[in-house]
Order: C-alpha cells, then sequence, then structure tokens
C-alpha cells in the first residue's frame, strides 16, 4: 500500500510517499519520500506566520514538490494507492490548498483520500525512529497503551490520554498561547527572528553553561491549579514588564539580559509543563509518554522529561529526527494507523464535496 501524504496546515509544505504493510502494532514501513519545505524566510518579515502569504506559497510549491517527489522517489503516480491529507486544525486558507490538492489528484487518479488531525499525526510521529528515504521495511516501534501524549508546538499545548490509535481525550490544554506561540512571542520581545524557540533555546543554553548567576523571576502560571490547563499570556506579559522596567531605567537590552531571560523564561514553561504532567499521571494510569510538536526540539525540556520518565519508571517517547515540526510523514502513518479515518472515494457522489478544512479540529 502507498499513501502519499500531505501536510500544509502552517508554514511547512510537505509531502511524502510511504509503503505500508500490515497493521499496528504490527506495521511496517518504507519511506520512498519525503519533503518539507519550509516558508520561515518568506514569514521572517512579518514576525510570524502570515496566513495568506502561507496560503500563496503552498499553492505555488505544491505541484513544483509533488513533482519532485515523484521523480526523486522514481515512483509513477499510478502506483499510489491513497492520499492522506492534514484536514485540521491548523490555518484555514492553508488547509484548504491541501485539501484542494488532494481533491484534484484523487479524481484524476481515482484513489480515496483520508483526512488526517495534524494533532494525531504529532502523536504518531514518536512511533517511528528510521526517517531515512530506505528500500527495506522497517518495523514501528513498540508502543504500550494507555499512552499520555503532551502535544506542544506552535499551535497547541494538549496533555491528551491515548488508549488506543484513534481512541483520544484531551485532559487538558491551553487557555490562551500555546507554547510555541509564548516562545516566539518573548523571542520578537528581545528582538529576535521569527520563529524564536531555538533562538531562546540557544540563550537559555548560553546562561547556563557560562553559569550566569539568577537576578530575575517570572511567573509560573497555573502551576499550582489542581487541573491541567495551561496558561501562557501572563508570563509573556511578565516578560514585557520585566524588559520595560529595564529599558525605563535608559539601559538598553543586551546579550546578558537576553540569555538570563530565555533561561528564566525556559525554566518557567518547563516547570509548568513537569508539574501539569505529574498531575496527569497521579490521575490517570500512564504507561509510555509521548511527546510531540515542534517545541519538543529544544533540549532542556527534552531532557528534563526523560529524567521526569526516568524518576517515574515510565517510558518515554519523542520524535525521530526530522519530525519534530510539522512534516508529512506523520500525517501518512497517522492514517495507515488509525483505521478508522474515514475513506472517501471520488466515485461516491457528494462524498469528496463535503470534505472540508476544519481549523479547529479536536482530537475528541
Ligand atoms: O509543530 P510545529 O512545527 O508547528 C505547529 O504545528 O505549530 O511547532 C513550531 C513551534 C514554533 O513556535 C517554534 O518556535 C517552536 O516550535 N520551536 C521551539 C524549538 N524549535 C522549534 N521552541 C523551543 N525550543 C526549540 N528548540
Ligand atoms: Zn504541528
Amino acid at each position: 500500500m502507498i499513501t502519499l501524504g500531505i501536510e500544509t496546515s502552517c508554514d511547512e509544505t510537505a509531502l511524502c510517499l510511504l509503503e505500508s504493510e500490515g497493521a499496528f502494532p504490527n506495521l511496517k514501513y518504507k519511506i520512498l519520500g519525503n519533503i518539507i519545505n519550509s516558508q520561515i524566510e518568506i514569514h521572517k518579515e512579518f514576525g510570524g506566520v502570515f496566513p495568506m502569504l502561507a496560503k500563496r506559497e503552498h499553492i505555488k510549491n505544491l505541484p513544483i514538490l509533488y513533482k519532485k517527489l515523484l521523480d526523486d522517489s522514481k515512483i509513477d503516480e499510478s502506483k499510489i494507492d491513497q492520499i492522506a491529507v492534514t484536514s485540521g486544525p491548523g490555518l484555514e486558507p492553508a488547509l484548504w490548498t491541501g485539501i484542494v490538492f488532494a481533491k484534484e489528484l484523487s479524481v484524476k487518479l481515482n484513489i480515496p483520500i483520508r483526512p488526517v488531525n495534524h494533532m494525531e499525526g504529532h502523536i504518531v510521529s514518536t512511533f517511528i525512529n528510521k526517517t531515512e528515504v530506505s528500500s527495506d521495511f522497517t518495523n514501528i516501534d513498540e508502543i504500550e497503551f494507555p499512552a499520555m501524549a503532551v502535544l506542544i508546538s506552535g499551535g497547541h499545548t494538549e496533555i491528551v490520554m491515548t488508549q488506543n490509535i484513534g481512541e483520544y481525550k484531551i485532559l487538558g490544554s491551553t487557555v490562551d498561547d500555546s507554547i510555541g506561540e509564548a516562545f516566539d512571542k518573548v523571542a520578537r520581545m528581545l528582538n529576535l527572528p521569527y520563529p524564536g524557540g531555538p533562538l531562546i533555546s540557544k540563550y537559555a543554553e548560553q546562561a547556563r553553561a557560562e553559569n550566569i548567576p539568577k537576578s530575575i523571576s517570572l511567573p509560573r502560571p497555573m502551576i499550582h491549579s489542581k487541573d491541567l490547563k495551561f496558561s501562557f499570556s501572563g508570563l509573556k506579559t511578565a516578560v514585557l514588564y520585566l524588559l520595560k522596567s529595564i529599558t525605563d531605567t535608559g539601559i538598553e537590552i543586551n546579550e546578558n539580559h537576553r540569555k538570563e531571560i530565555s533561561r528564566e523564561f525556559e525554566d518557567s514553561v518547563t516547570e509548568v509543563l513537569m508539574r501539569k504532567a505529574e498531575h496527569a499521571i497521579e490521575n490517570n494510569e500512564v504507561k509510555m509518554i509521548l511527546v510531540g510538536g515542534g517545541v519538543i526540539a529544544n533540549k532542556h525540556i527534552r531532557e528534563t522529561f526523560t529524567s521526569f520518565a526516568n524518576e517515574k519508571s515510565i517510558k518515554i517517547k519523542f520524535p525521530a529526527n526530522g519530525l519534530t515540526g510539522d512534516n508529512a510523514l506523520m500525517i501518512a502513518l497517522a492514517c495507515v494507523l488509525n483505521e478508522k479515518i474515514d475513506t472517501i472515494k471520488p466515485s461516491e457522489e457528494g462524498s469528496i464535496e463535503n470534505l472540508i478544512a476544519r481549523g479547529n479540529l479536536s482530537l475528541d
């Protein structure tokens, strides 16, 4: 079975060809081709992702990348059996571009479309460890349920109890900004370019390496609340006031400020995340922790999660190389793992028309 994966929910135009055999937990996979085209350079100028610009770039790039995918993998398009496309959540104008592209191909090749939830993609991105194009099949990793998925990305911050593939219950999420958004906004306040997450983590690492003494403190929002809700907008405001208190005295924000604020900010979000994770495992049976989403590229958060899981004697999994951020492999993989996902056939009258972009699509 060959699945074409399409991901356009934000600022990455991503396509892949995934060959698979069998079903979960014995699914074997072979990556025939995998392309991620980032629009970061284009959005940088605006300090964040501009939906209409993302849409324009996806529309421009999808046919070019699709041709490249077929050429590089030397696969004739007639060999594709199904299309897995992200239908939500995400930026609707961006999502629509992938969906429209999928619909046209579905009719042309007479193959079904299977709409995938982007967040399910981030969960299953932790199921594999081999992400290179290969001529051999590889087994997916062993996954134990119930698992607690912690999804930390630019669009979401969610703790999701996963009883099985396709059986999700959101235990808690953010009431305002996502964790990635908070990283990016704080970076912007420190005059760092979009996306600021990787830069904040670099500055924080420098502060730790240089043992810069701690002279500031930021709040740990909702750390003591007895629920699994997150809130990061107050933390962002606290950084704003802190910066104002410095500049009001006539001092310009310098590299030392950037290092110290980045470390304190990273410590704050990490402590909150760990406290919520702890709260979740106190109240739920958890055999495995799966942490997905762009923010888990952060070394400090990853290391803290690893120590936490070791202390609790719970197995933990992170996305494989290249799968932390948005990609099409996780979308194709969710599609072949989750048999409950709809199969929309172009031959069935009316069915393809009903496939729409759902910006707020939820996992439960
Ligand atoms: O999952 P993702 O690629 O896109 C969404 O679906 O949102 O996540 C992107 C987010 C951005 O906010 C980016 O700043 C953040 O992930 N990010 C990081 C790091 N690398 C990427 N945040 C903190 N530390 C990092 N090293
Ligand atoms: Zn994502």
